[in-house]
């Protein structure tokens, strides 16, 4: 199968020094390809700004902000049998860029944001018989918003996780989640390593390709 990965945080920048981002540390993604390739499968790996090596054998493709990310997962979808997006894009970005270091000025200031495209939301509404896998990161509420999700972006399974549990979430080596299929079967999954837990997500992905689609 042929396989998108997206990882990592994404960029918004205020200027050309300082930007709009998140703590992911692009693990969960990385560790999703080193998996797929340990399958054996085809990666492109579209990785936010992240400090981890390249995978051997995943095609990187290295993005900055939500709108190239777009740009890049868009032009490798047609050739894609599952996109999996775990990649914790900026839901806005400011609205303007100012073209030099901003000035401090007054004790106040305020910045316009603009929303971001949904990207997953997007490969949703023209799927076909691709796989879709998107990831829920919540603090509260999280079955009722998790099933929201996957109902509004079209998905096939999509892996809710609680950032604000310990041994969940954005930066560390362990995630403990709940996975939601196409009909909204929940399962619940125990604490395991992101390389255990992005192999078993891969295994699925592949099993769900040969008896589902
Ligand atoms: N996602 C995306 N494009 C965005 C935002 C999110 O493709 N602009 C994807 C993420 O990669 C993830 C899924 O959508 O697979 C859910 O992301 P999450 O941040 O949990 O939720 P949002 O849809 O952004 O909603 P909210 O922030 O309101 O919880």
């Amino acid at each position: 199968m042929k396989f998108i990965i997206t990882a990592g945080p994404t960029r918004e920048f205020i200027d050309p020094f300082r930007f709009i981002s998140n703590p992911s540390s692009g693990k969960m993604g990385y560790a999703l390809a080193r998996a797929a390739v340990g399958r054996g499968q085809e990666v492109i790996l579209i990785s936010g700004p992240v400090e981890l090596p390249p995978i051997p054998g995943a095609v990187l493709v290295p993005v900055i902000s939500a709108l190239d990310m777009r740009e890049a997962v868009n032009s490798h979808f047609p050739y894609a049998d599952a996109v999996i997006m775990s990649a914790a894009v900026a839901d806005y970005r400011p609205e303007d860029k100012f073209l030099h270091k901003l000035k401090k000025g007054g004790a106040e200031i305020s910045l316009q944001l603009v929303r971001n495209p949904d990207i997953l939301e997007e490969l949703g509404q023209k799927k076909g018989d691709t796989i879709l896998v998107g990831f829920s990161a919540e603090t509260e509420n999280i079955i009722d918003n998790t099933l929201k999700k996957l109902k509004s972006k079209n998905l096939d399974l999509i892996i809710a996780n609680d950032i604000s549990a310990p041994g969940s979430g954005f930066a560390g080596d362990t995630n403990q989640v709940i996975v939601f299929d196409r009909r909204g079967m929940a399962d619940q999954w125990p604490m395991m390593s992101k390389d255990n837990l992005a192999d078993r997500i891969i295994k699925w992905t592949m099993d769900y390709s040969e008896f589902h689609v």
